[in-house]
């Protein structure tokens, strides 16, 4: 058993939300995304305060009960860990999520900008960068350095895009504490990086290399990463060993690839709950069902899957009324226009595809946009064909989940430009999620593969994602932190 640590970890959004039932009653439900999945086992083997904000209403209102510490709560295995909620002013964490993270950075490191019309960098958006992104980022920072007060030892553990100046601002005032960051997105070309002018690229990368460690899920990122802090900030990168250094801190840059919990996706496939939700799905089921599960964010593709499906439909009619893709839609950061603009981008073009081939007794694009996990298993059990065709991905775990639990020999589709190509790719039709033409192609490739063939890949990619479990994840980053320790010699709190 590897020994319990002090850690902070942090992460904009908190492994529970709080809200109140019909009856008035206040529930926390676990937090949405991968990122809190991944860390969630974290806290069962370790001494961990989470730091995030509060986001919903409820939230705040347990934060403000809490005056400004942590409260005591426990994870869905029963371990307790203190959970630190961050009473953001609401203008700015409007501007820091809606305005900068959001749009600005997320558009920026999964490349969606068509830089001819946008984005402008105008003035709302310097004035959300310093009010918004780096206010907030000031608050995240006064909440870790309170903690690291009380724990002194403790090792810092940033997560993601929302936070990447805070690491500059803790160093500023606790100098000696380990300071670990991982990125779950892409990290874009250097070249991408100059949509931001100067001094905020600057800030970002200056930020981020105050940690002793950052992470991303795949070489390709960290790749990218070790260019970009050669061509913004002019560091002193050694590619091979995988440094930087910079203004007299070094830092470890590394890949180590996020995972599931196969044993957790086992027990959940099996669950009375996904199988009542197994059973509606089969007696509706089509003889091949062709499924994708996402959130419904620009850089997952959604609409060139369908026109992708559109072309497939018409390049084959002998699978009319044979085939439906069905489409599990989480629907994504709303208030902001490009999101939104997006999920109606969706629907339109779901209703192109059904519009144009709808028979009676046969809906051939079939669509949810509703956030239902059990739902999602469900249908992990129940796919031919699984389509990921990201624009670009850290990593993307539904391509890891859904192929784990599933029981018919699907076949994955990838992309390219997903993370978890670098690993699945041997085992999945490889598409360029630009390529709708060869999107289409690769559909009927999957329909028609050898069941032999079929069995064979899915059963490679279950092997691999056992072997390369959450677990091993966690412990490589663990490994990262001893290495950083020893190298500034500070000492190790276990
Ligand atoms: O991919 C990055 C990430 O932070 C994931 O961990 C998560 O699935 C998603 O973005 C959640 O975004 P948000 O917290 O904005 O809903």
């Amino acid at each position: 058993m590897p020994s319990r640590r002090k850690l902070i970890v942090v992460s904009n959004r908190a492994p529970v939300a709080f809200s109140r039932d019909a009856g008035g009653e206040r529930v926390a439900s676990r937090g949405g995304g991968g990122l809190v999945t991944g860390l969630r086992s974290l806290v069962s083997h370790h001494d961990v305060t989470w730091i995030a904000s509060a986001m919903s209403d409820e939230d705040r209102v347990v934060a403000e009960e809490a005056g400004g510490e942590a409260i005591e709560e426990t994870a869905g295995d029963g371990s307790p860990y203190r959970l630190h909620l961050v009473l953001h002013d609401p203008s700015a964490y409007d501007r820091y999520y809606n305005v900068v993270a959001n749009p600005v950075l997320w558009f920026i490191q999964h490349y969606l900008w068509g830089l001819s019309s946008s984005p402008d960098v105008d003035q709302g958006l310097h004035n959300a960068w310093s009010e918004g992104y780096v206010a907030v980022n000031r608050s995240f920072a006064e909440a870790i350095l309170a903690e690291l007060e009380r724990e002194p030892d403790a090792a810092v553990f940033f997560h993601d895009y929302h936070l990447y100046v805070a690491p500059r601002m803790v160093r500023e005032r606790a100098p000696n504490t380990t300071l670990a960051h991982f990125v779950h997105v892409p990290w874009a070309m250097s070249e991408y990086w100059r949509v931001l002018p100067e001094p905020i690229r600057r800030a970002v990368h200056e930020g981020i290399l105050a940690n002793d460690v950052v992470s991303f899920h795949t070489p390709r990122w960290r790749r990218n990463f070790l260019r970009s802090c050669e061509d913004v900030l002019d560091a002193e990168v050694d590619h091979d060993a995988g440094d930087v250094r910079y203004g007299g801190q070094l830092t470890a840059v590394r890949a180590h690839a996020i995972s599931v919990d196969p044993e957790e996706f086992d027990t959940l496939a099996e669950s009375p709950e996904v199988r009542a939700e197994e059973s509606a799905l089969v007696e509706d089921r089509p003889e091949f069902l062709v499924l994708r599960v996402d959130r419904t964010d620009p850089s997952k593709n959604v609409v060139r899957g369908f026109r992708a499906y559109e072309l497939y439909l018409e390049a084959h009619p002998e699978m009319h009324g044979r085939v439906q893709m069905l489409a599990l839609l989480d629907p994504s950061r709303q208030d902001i226009p490009e999101y939104a603009e997006y999920l109606g981008a969706i629907q339109r073009a779901a209703r192109v595809v059904n519009d144009r081939f709808q028979q009676e007794g046969w809906l051939p694009l079939a669509f949810e946009i509703q956030d239902d996990f059990i739902q999602a298993v469900a249908a992990y059990k129940q796919f031919d064909v699984l389509l990921v065709n990201a624009i670009f991905d850290g990593m993307n775990l539904i391509a890891k989940e859904a192929p784990l639990v599933n029981t018919r020999d699907g076949v994955l589709i990838l992309s390219e430009n997903a993370g978890a190509h670098e690993e699945l790719g041997e085992w999945a039709l490889t598409v360029n999620p630009f390529d709708v033409a060869g999107q289409a192609e690769a559909i009927h490739e999957a329909i028609t593969m050898a069941p032999g063939e079929r069995r064979e890949r899915l059963h490679a990619i279950k092997r691999h994602v056992r072997e390369h479990d959450i677990g091993s994840w966690i412990e490589a980053q663990l490994q990262d932190l001893d290495e950083a320790r020893e190298r500034t010699g500070s000492t190790l709190s276990a």
